[in-house]
């Protein structure tokens, strides 16, 4: 037994005072500005006692989203397994004040069906998710990335029979490029599952979605769940004094590699660290508050390894505001060379 599952755990009854939660595109549903997702951190290389006081502080802070997908974790599948043990300890009474969602698209299992997109993979890799997860259903199922080699018709029909069975309460799609986002929207609609929300990457170093995505999602009526928003931990002060033994870049499974911990990028990290402090925040809060300046923009849907940093970049939520020359200057550092 571990030392933390000897422990009764309470959700804080004032948990709903202080995120703020925004209406996921033209829906019903309304996300937390902040989410979590579990992508590190939650596997079984990772140490469980942390991860579980991860999950109770996000739910105690106003966190009812927690992003998961079939690969997640080391191996592949026990982030789902961690968070399902969780649930199951310490959430199930709770199970209508959250919104859980996973993924398929990318590898899970060899030979033809554990990849990609098509109808086969999708609906096989629900099943074993939900499995993990201890669930009945997941709130959102997404295709994790567009396939050249389905017809689109087949990924998305086998979104809107996840949704139709029972097992996902909506559909999502991620990594889709805007004229894929329209074709798939088209299809969804069509077949009277209308699609809930995109999840692109989107950071102050990764701008992609600024060009056209943004535009069609608040066209179509479409939420933005916006990953990894710290650029994996790059948009934070933590390399800016080298490389720290317990960071992403320092752990052999990170995703974070230390060839992008480059001199240009920590001159761009320390200049905006400098700007962060003069608005009284970290870097890292700055980072968050700068994606969710847009409107568009549903919840950035961060990372964490530990309570605190979790703790920091929620209180991003006390300053969301930035003046005209703030962003001027951001949009020169970022420019710099
Ligand atoms: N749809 C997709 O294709 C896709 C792809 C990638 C991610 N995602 C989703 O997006 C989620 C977030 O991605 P991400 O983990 O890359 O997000 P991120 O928020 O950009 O990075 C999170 C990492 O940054 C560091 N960090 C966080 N807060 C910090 C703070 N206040 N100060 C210093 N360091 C801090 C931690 O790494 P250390 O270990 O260094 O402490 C943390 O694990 C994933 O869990 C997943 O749900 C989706």
């Amino acid at each position: 037994m571990t030392k933390s599952s000897r422990i009764r755990y309470k959700p804080a009854e004032n948990r709903y005072e202080k995120m703020k939660y925004n209406r996921c595109g033209q829906s019903g549903l309304q996300l937390p500005a902040v989410s979590l997702g579990l992508w590190h951190n939650f596997g079984d290389v990772d140490d469980f006692d942390t991860a579980r006081g991860i999950i109770h502080r996000a739910f105690d802070l106003g966190i009812t989203h927690f992003d998961l997908a079939n690969n997640y974790g080391l191996p592949p599948g026990s982030a789902e397994r961690t968070f399902g043990k969780i649930l199951k300890a310490d959430l199930t009474a709770y199970r209508d004040e959250l919104i859980i969602s996973t993924k398929a698209g990318y590898l899970m299992w060899p030979g033809p069906y554990g990849d990609w997109g098509s109808r086969k993979y999708l609906l096989a890799s629900l099943d074993q998710s939900l499995k993990r997860l201890g669930l009945d259903y997941v709130d959102i199922f997404y295709s994790h990335r567009f396939d050249p080699n389905t017809p689109l018709d087949e990924t998305m029909s086998a979104l809107d029979t996840a949704v139709r069975q029972g097992k996902a309460i909506y559909a999502g799609i991620s990594n889709y490029k805007p004229e894929q986002t329209a074709e798939a929207t088209k299809i969804l609609r069509q077949l009277g599952t209308p699609c809930l929300i995109h999840q692109p990457r989107y950071s102050m170093f990764d701008r992609w979605v600024e060009d056209g995505l943004l535009d069609m999602l608040e066209k179509e009526g479409i939420g933005c769940m916006c990953f990894s928003p710290l650029a994996q931990g790059l948009l934070t002060d933590k390399y800016l004094k080298g490389i720290p033994k317990d960071s992403r870049v320092a752990k052999p499974h990170g995703f974070l590699k230390r060839e992008q911990v480059t001199e240009s990028v920590l001159k761009k990290v320390a200049a905006l660290n400098d700007l962060a402090q003069q608005r009284g925040q970290s870097l890292a809060q700055m980072a968050l508050a700068w994606v969710l300046r847009d409107k568009r923009v549903t919840s950035v849907l961060a990372g964490a390894s530990r309570v605190e940093q979790l703790e920091q970049n929620i209180a991003a939520l006390n300053n969301l505001q930035f003046t005209d020359e703030e962003l001027a200057r951001i949009e020169a550092i970022l420019k710099s060379s």
